[in-house]
């Protein structure tokens, strides 16, 4: 049995960075979705989501996990040793897949994201997992650069992860283009994202009522607390519709919109927002079977097997390059 060893924690980006690029995002009102996991408030908002009966894709996720981990580890070929996990949240989820994975091979861990708070809650999970554990303190993007370190450092493929409906809270198509540039012909990519069948009306209500909740709000409103900003300076909006970029998604958006004029400073820039200005605080994209496969095979990936929950609402799907 493979020993416990302490997790290695390595930044990446310093704070320094990602808070000119928070300001950056406030001037431009439109705040990537990874600064409401940011810091330790931001963290717990992530937390509490999960734990919230209301969030019904936590469970879906949860539940596909438990059913299809085993079907999934038989399908990576046994050279595959390292999980590399695109945000490691409360931890939960990665510590099925290496439980799964640890009874058939030895396996390493590792994650990137962007929150060491989130990283410190998520490696508490983990703790009584055997095996190295490291994480980057960063943005997804160093995955192209660190990947092949690590394929090349172990001798040993690469599993990567991005569940909870990441993908679907970034752009999709970048971010599947640098993480297929970071693999290779013997690595593989699981993924997980809320599905709807077009124009099934009981479908949306589904969504708008797992995102539509106090805790999920209360995220996507988190990060720009720290600007200086106050709930009681704008509304809250969610608008669900096709997306203005992609026309062929749907997302869900959420805005804050303000009820008065008022004038931040943040790293000595000073920003003004008018009355009725909106701040596109937190997105997720949603996708149907037809367009995720479209999606996976023009970005250069084949896809190994799908895994639905009961009714089709939530995708596993495993991948690897074409
Ligand atoms: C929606 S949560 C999902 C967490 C976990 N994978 C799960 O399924 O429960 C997103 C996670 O990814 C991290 N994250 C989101 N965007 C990121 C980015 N662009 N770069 C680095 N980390 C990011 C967050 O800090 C958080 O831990």
């Amino acid at each position: 049995m493979p020993k416990t060893l302490k997790p290695k924690i390595k930044i990446l980006d310093t704070n320094r960075k990602d808070n000119e690029e928070f300001m950056i995002s406030l001037c431009h009102r439109n705040i990537p979705t990874k600064f409401q996991y940011w810091g330790n408030k931001e963290t717990q908002n992530w937390l509490d989501v999960c734990k919230d009966p209301q969030y019904i894709n936590w469970q879906l996720e949860i539940d596909l996990l438990s059913t299809d981990l085993p079907e999934i580890v038989k399908l990576v070929n046994p050279k595959v040793k390292n999980l590399v996990s695109l945000g490691i949240g409360n931890g939960e989820k990665d510590k099925m897949i290496m439980n799964a994975f640890l009874k058939n091979r030895p396996m390493r861990y590792f994650a990137i994201d962007v929150s060491l708070h989130m990283v410190k809650a998520g490696l508490k999970t983990l703790q009584e997992v055997p095996g190295e554990k490291t994480a980057y303190i960063g943005d997804f993007e160093h995955l192209e650069k660190l990947a092949p370190k690590i394929r090349k450092q172990t001798k040993s493929g690469n599993l990567i992860s991005i569940l909870g409906n990441t993908l679907g809270n970034l752009d999709q198509i970048t971010t599947l283009n640098f993480i297929r540039r970071s693999m290779d012909k013997n690595d593989y990519l699981l993924f997980a994202v809320q599905i709807l069948e077009k124009g099934k009306i009981l479908d949306i209500g589904d969504i708008l009522s797992a995102y539509n909740t106090k805790v999920l709000q209360k995220l996507s409103f988190g990060a720009i607390m720290r600007s200086g900003l106050k709930r009681t300076d704008g509304v809250i909006e969610i608008e669900f519709g096709r997306n203005k970029l992609y026309p062929q998604f749907n997302t869900i958006e959420y805005f804050f919109t303000f009820k008065k004029d008022k004038t931040i400073k943040y790293l000595n820039r000073e920003i003004n927002f008018k009355t009725g200005e909106r701040i596109l605080t937190y997105y997720s994209y949603k996708y149907d079977k037809k367009n995720m496969t479209f999606l996976l095979n023009n970005n250069g990936f084949e896809i190994v097997r799908y895994f639905f929950s009961p009714g089709q609402k939530y995708l596993l799907a495993l991948a690897k390059l074409k």
